[in-house]
């Protein structure tokens, strides 16, 4: 069996993934109730998040080139990265102190440069396809390798649909704010290509006016 995957997002009320301001307590409180083994996330989300969030990219120091010693309970960071365009940015991710450790996925396609790069900083990397990463071969890897038996997935459309059409997905969790994006939104599920029905497992009226709703994928692979 595959591991189970959850997609969990934070959402305008008209179902936008961007373009308002998460309240990213209250969603990274939420991821960590399903005690993921891993986090998969998309290059594009970790680029937007330094973007969004940090200061500018701090220099590389000694520390970042090694493996960090943390809780083998927590999470590792899964990232998908065939082009290598984390190139340089990735130390901030190893830095966040609820990440075991960063571990990239790549292709057949993947610039010899990104892998020597990978390797001088000791970073776990995997071939999981021929051009893009192929996500089933990538899951029973996580399956095998890692012992992984939940994971969950924080990330944006692109990597999101991908999962939701190639039915990889068993639930998806949705942080509803409140506010409306309207004409400058990124709709959460609109590269979907058929009907996908869902089994409401849970409605929760949070402070502030923030719903948590988490749907069960009726039809998994
Ligand atoms: N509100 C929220 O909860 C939330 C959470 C996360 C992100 N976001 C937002 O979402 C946006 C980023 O998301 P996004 O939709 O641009 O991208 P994304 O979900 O980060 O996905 C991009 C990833 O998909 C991979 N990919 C593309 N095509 C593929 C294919 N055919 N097969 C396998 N993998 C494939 C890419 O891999 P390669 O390029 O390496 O091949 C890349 O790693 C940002 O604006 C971010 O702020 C919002």
């Amino acid at each position: 069996m595959l591991p189970k995957i959850i997609i969990h997002n934070s959402i305008s009320l008209d179902g936008s993934l961007t373009n308002f301001i998460p309240n990213m307590e209250l969603h990274y409180q939420i991821a960590g109730e399903y005690k993921p083994d891993v986090h998969l996330i998309g290059s594009n989300t970790i680029t937007a998040g330094i973007e969004l969030y940090e200061n500018g990219v701090p220099p590389e120091e000694t520390t970042d080139f090694e493996k960090p010693k943390r809780d083998k309970n927590l999470p590792f960071w899964v990232v998908i990265d065939t082009k290598g365009s984390l190139k340089g940015l990735l130390h901030t991710c190893r830095r966040f102190e609820f990440c075991r450790d960063v571990i990239v996925l790549i292709s057949e396609k993947t610039p010899e440069g990104y892998k020597k790069h990978l390797e001088e900083r000791n970073y776990s990397y995997h071939i999981v396809g021929q051009n893009h990463i192929d996500l089933k071969q990538t899951l029973a890897l996580l399956r095998d390798i890692y012992q992984v038996s939940t994971i969950l997935t924080d990330t944006g459309r692109i990597l999101g649909n991908l999962l939701l059409n190639q039915g990889f997905v068993d639930e998806i969790s949705l942080l509803v704010h409140p506010v409306l994006v309207g004409k400058n939104a990124y709709p959460m599920f609109s590269d979907i290509h058929e009907n996908i029905t869902l089994k409401l497992l849970k409605n929760e009226l949070l402070s502030k006016g923030y719903v948590w709703l988490v749907y069960k994928v009726e039809m998994k692979q």
